[in-house]
């Protein structure tokens, strides 16, 4: 479970995000909308810990991030796969040892690792793909590269930044089918994007994230 209580993050000038609660259980699918600026790479960073909250409380799993110890920061995230906005993908490594690092830095054994990025990369329509490297593949490709190294390690949560952002209409609707597919698999998801109209049908539950503040919250049957 991911739950955020209260939560301020604040910039300088008030900028950041003010008395934020939401919570992601178990099977859903939260997508955070909102114009640039509006707060939402602020808010997925507090849920991963890349900043601490101002104020309130952010919990994931047992873990409480206001008080928590940095040193125990990188266990938390194994219960989150997250795709940042920059996807931060290993150019120099191929597709399949962008994910294999995964297991190595956990530190599974060899077939473990390779059994693992083999099953996500076939998830993600990469198996064709194992020896290229990064700059060889296709934007909406590069994004399912990043989703499966997120996936490896089975979280509870997948955490994207705009996993639509900067693609065509179709390559994007591919993304959706992508995320539908492996929500449907029990992992819950938290996403942010200004393309919510995408996801379509989708068992969504929408959050607009207007100033900092979130304004609204409406499910998948309403956005029609
Ligand atoms: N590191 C930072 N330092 C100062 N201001 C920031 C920083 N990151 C974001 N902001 C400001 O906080 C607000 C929210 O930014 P952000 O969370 O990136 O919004 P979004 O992801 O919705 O576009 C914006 O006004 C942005 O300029
Ligand atoms: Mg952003």
């Amino acid at each position: 479970m991911i739950e955020l209580i209260r939560v301020t993050r604040e910039y300088r000038k008030g900028r950041g995000i003010h008395d934020i609660s939401l919570r992601v259980g178990k099977g859903d699918w939260v997508v955070i909308v909102g114009h640039a600026g509006a707060g939402k790479s602020t808010l997925l960073r507090t849920v991963y810990a890349e900043h601490r909250p101002d104020s309130g409380e952010v919990i994931v799993g047992d873990y409480r991030l206001s008080s928590m110890n940095d040193r125990k920061i990188p266990k938390m995230r194994r219960l989150l796969g997250i795709v940042d906005q920059e996807l931060a993908l290993v150019q120099d490594r191929t597709v399949y040892q962008n994910v294999a690092l995964v297991g190595e830095v956990l530190g599974w054994s060899r077939n473990k690792t390779r059994a693992a990025s083999l099953r996500v990369l076939n998830r993600v329509g990469l198996y064709n793909h194992l020896d290229a490297y990064p700059s060889q593949l296709s934007f909406g490709e590069q994004r399912r590269l990043a989703i499966a190294r997120a996936l490896v390690g089975d979280p509870f949560a997948l955490i994207m930044d705009e996993p639509l952002g900067h693609l065509d209409q179709e390559t994007a609707l591919g993304i959706v089918d992508l995320l539908a597919s492996i929500h449907a698999r029990g992992t819950a998801m938290l996403l942010a994007t200004h393309r919510v109209e995408l996801f379509g049908e989708n068992p969504i539950r929408v959050h607009t994230l207007e100033r900092g503040h979130l304004t609204l919250a409406r499910n998948a049957e309403e956005n029609a």
